[in-house]
């Protein structure tokens, strides 16, 4: 069936694999990637599609109201997977202010212009909104993430993603606009900026710098391979009833510490180093102010209802993600030049 989608963060870290996956995977649509190339955005990540004749690149920012109109109005989308965010908790606690800006009035405008557009008609039209696991706050040591657990955001980043999910849910109930809210755990693999934990230890393993690990180390996070992320949000784009939440997450808790530990590991290997060389880099630094203890997801109604569950467990994905930064050291080169040296300075020294 023919039909135009708008993909908005399409050149971000995950928005790029769910772009290639659409593109690739659906010659009959026309993807439409909207992004404004913020530090986080990068071109190259999706250079393999670019000449596809299914897909365009505008650039554009989503706080940009009249922009997003326009842009709706000339495309004349049937369906929006809203992926572009400001997407990194310590940049939020620097600036708040930015991340209400474009996760919270970027996802109103995205709302305002498809209620817009579709206002005559709502059948066979769905807002996707890709949202995180951070918006339910932290657990303790017990339990899992359900869709019916209460929404407790800690930090700036999360306490804007939650806004934005529930913007999301009240146009749906003000306005029947047909949505559905993925909220996904921790993603890694190729393509990741390395201000998060695993690109960066990457990067500082392959150049001999001190690993920061926050506080005791001991914080757990859900770690999921990115391109299973992109194959759960294409499930329940194309098969989710509308309004339907689905938790995703890789059955596959990891203490920060142990993570780390496993890719020094596995790095010492690929890049024979000695056994350990790698590991005496970790240094303990600074806690994250606000830091969630431990998040984990029960993915089981994505799982039972769609089919879907992680097709690569944690050593692939993990030795899969370590090959590809090393095969692409000039894209790591490119985006660690110039303003991330700025922001590494500030906030690890
Ligand atoms: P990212 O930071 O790598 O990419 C974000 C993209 O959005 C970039 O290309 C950037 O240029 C674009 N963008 C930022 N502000 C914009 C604006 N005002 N207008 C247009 N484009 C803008 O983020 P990511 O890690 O790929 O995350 C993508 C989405 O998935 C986010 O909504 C995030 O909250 C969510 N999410 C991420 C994870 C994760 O582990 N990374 C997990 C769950 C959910
Ligand atoms: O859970 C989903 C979320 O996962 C997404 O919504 C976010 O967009 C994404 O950035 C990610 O958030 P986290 O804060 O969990 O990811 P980050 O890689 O920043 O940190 C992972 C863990 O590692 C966390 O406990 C903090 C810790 N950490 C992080 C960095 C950058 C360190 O110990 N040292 C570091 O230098």
């Amino acid at each position: 069936m023919k039909k135009t989608i708008i993909i908005t963060g399409g050149a971000g870290f995950i928005g790029s694999h769910v772009v290639r996956r659409f593109v690739q995977n659906y010659p009959s649509y026309t993807v439409v990637n909207i992004d404004a190339l913020t530090y986080a955005g990068n071109l190259e990540n999706v250079k393999d599609i670019e000449q596809a004749s299914n897909y365009i690149f505008e650039k554009v920012d989503i706080t940009n109201a009249k922009a997003i109109f326009d842009l709706f109005e000339k495309y004349k989308p049937d369906g929006i997977i809203h992926l572009a965010a400001e997407s990194h908790v310590d940049r939020s606690i620097t600036n708040p202010l930015e991340f209400v800006m474009t996760n919270v009035i970027g996802t109103v405008n995205l709302l305002n212009a498809a209620k817009e557009l579709w206002k005559e008609d709502f059948s066979n039209k769905l807002f996707h909104h890709v949202s995180t696991d951070e918006v339910y706050g932290a657990l303790g040591s017990e339990g899992l993430f359900t869709e019916e657990t209460s929404y407790d955001p800690h930090s700036p980043y999360s306490a804007s993603k939650a806004s934005s999910d529930h913007f999301v849910r009240a146009y749906a109930d003000t306005y029947g606009l047909p949505i559905v809210i993925t909220n996904c755990s921790n993603n890694y693999g190729p393509n990741h900026f390395p201000e998060k934990l695993i690109p960066l230890c990457i990067h500082n393993i392959i150049h001999n710098k001190p690993l920061p690990i926050y506080g005791d180390g001991k914080y757990t996070r859900d770690w999921l391979f990115v391109i299973d992320h992109a194959r759960a949000i294409d499930d329940v784009f194309h098969k989710a009833e509308k309004g339907a939440t689905y938790n995703v997450g890789g059955f596959n808790e990891w203490q920060n510490i142990d993570l780390v530990n496993e890719l020094c590991r596995q790095m010492d290997e690929k890049l024979g180093r000695e056994v350990g060389a790698s590991a005496k880099l970790i240094t303990f630094v600074k806690d994250r102010p606000g830091h969630d203890l431990r998040y984990a997801i029960d993915a089981n109604k994505i799982k039972a209802e769609l089919g879907w569950e992680p097709s690569v467990t944690f050593q692939e994905g993990l030795s899969l993600t370590i090959d590809w930064y090393l095969s692409n050291d000039e894209w790591l080169k490119n985006v660690t030049s110039g303003d991330y040296q700025k922001y590494y300075t500030n906030q690890y020294n």
